[in-house]
């Protein structure tokens, strides 16, 4: 069995994050996604993500090819992550491109290409407009 890690937020799903997590899984048999606290997205993006982490982690362990989902705490320990869950290989969006080549010794590294033209940023952006 080939196990697929992945990382991210996934706060407002929206189609760009369905696609990643679908084409993740395509590379393997058993998704793992690894999904920012709410203290680790404010300390990368500087605000509190719209759905906190119990909502977040509702919605994606719903979908179906997602087969495990876990809090991600800090971004040091994403090495130990990926050995505890026994990962052959980590995909990422390519917004990360070459920033996670450092663990190619312990699994395969992809990037993947961005859904263009949609993020959660954008989609809060448009929402506080209509509303401003
Ligand atoms: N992603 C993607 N296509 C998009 C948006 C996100 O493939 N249009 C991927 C990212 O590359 C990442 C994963 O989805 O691998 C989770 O990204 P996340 O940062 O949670 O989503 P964004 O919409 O990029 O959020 P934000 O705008 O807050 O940065």
């Amino acid at each position: 069995m080939r196990r697929i890690i992945t990382f991210g937020t996934f706060d407002v799903l929206h189609v760009g994050h369905i696609r990643i997590l679908k084409r993740a899984k395509a590379y393997g048999d058993h998704l793992t996604v690894g999904l920012s606290s709410d203290e680790l997205n404010f300390s990368k993006k500087g605000r509190n993500p719209i759905y906190p982490y119990s909502s977040r982690e509702e919605l994606l362990s719903s979908l179906r090819f997602v087969d495990e989902v876990f809090m991600e705490e800090s971004l040091e320990k994403k090495r130990e992550y990926i050995t505890q869950h026994n990962a052959d290989a980590l995909v990422m969006g390519n917004d990360w491109e070459g920033k996670f080549d450092e663990f190619k010794d312990i699994c395969d590294v992809i990037y993947l290409p961005r859904t263009p033209s949609i993020s959660t940023t954008e989609i809060i952006e448009i929402i506080r407009d209509v509303h401003s």
